[in-house]
């Protein structure tokens, strides 16, 4: 099977608050999906990148990894999930139903080739697939109208990151399915949780950060820069 990538990179960066989408800010004198796209294209494996555009995205020409033969692109669509669906059905044409797709979000300029590729050689023999995550340092609360409800035992708590890796076809057939169903789902992982299917955690790092609001940026910039000694 092929190895495909997509990125959801249609959104307006609303908690940021900046005047262009947060995708475009610069970090360290690159934008962020600059940055995010030569990560990922630095896996050898990968067969392209398919990336989702908000409409009339008159940023997008001037980034030079537009220019690359292994980048492709499709139009995003309302939420997360369809933009990630729109991609999909822009790969019908080149993906077998067995191939994997990889999903990572626009904002997550910190991926390493390492932790892609540790991703990559943990499920390749999966039937389903899996996501990179972290296990959870802070005690956390269910809470409802501001009082205490439970603690989740800490040990079974992860945090979700990008990328999820996914069969092409259980991934479309499960995002598809959630729409139908009128269901909002956040990462790929619901869809395929929702459709009864168990995906694997592959343990990321943590420094994978995913940019929503202004102070991730210096944060981004940290982490960049201390990648750069490893
Ligand atoms: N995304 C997308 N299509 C959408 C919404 C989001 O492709 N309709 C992408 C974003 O560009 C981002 C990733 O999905 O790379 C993760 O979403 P998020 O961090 O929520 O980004 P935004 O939706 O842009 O930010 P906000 O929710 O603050 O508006
Ligand atoms: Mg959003």
């Amino acid at each position: 099977p092929r190895f495909w990538i997509v990125v959801p990179a249609a959104g307006i960066g609303k908690r940021m608050g900046a005047d262009i989408p947060k995708q475009y800010l610069e970090v360290a004198g690159k934008p962020v999906l600059q940055h995010t796209l030569e990560r990922l294209l630095s896996v050898r494996r990968i067969t392209a990148v398919m990336v989702a555009l908000g409409a009339d995205d008159e940023f997008w020409p001037e980034l030079p990894c537009s220019r690359e033969p292994r980048v492709l692109t499709t139009q995003g669509g309302r939420e997360r999930a369809d933009s990630v669906l729109n991609a999909l059905t822009a790969l019908a044409d080149r993906a077998a139903d067995g191939d994997w797709v990889l999903v990572h979000d626009a904002a997550r300029l910190c991926i390493t080739r390492a932790d892609v590729e540790h991703l990559m050689e943990t499920l390749e023999n999966h039937p389903v697939g899996g996501i990179l995550a972290v296990p959870v340092t802070d005690t956390l609360k269910t809470v409802e109208n501001g009082a205490i409800q439970g603690s989740p035992d800490r040990n079974r708590v992860w945090r979700a990151l990008t990328p999820q890796m996914f069969r092409y076809r259980l991934l479309k057939e499960a995002l598809a399915a959630a729409a139908q169903r009128g269901l909002t789902v956040t990462d790929e992982a619901n869809a395929l949780e929702l459709a009864g299917l168990a995906p694997e955690v592959v343990e990321g790092r943590p420094d994978n950060i995913k940019i929503t609001r202004p102070e991730d940026l210096p944060l981004a910039a940290f982490y960049l820069e201390r990648q750069c000694f490893e």
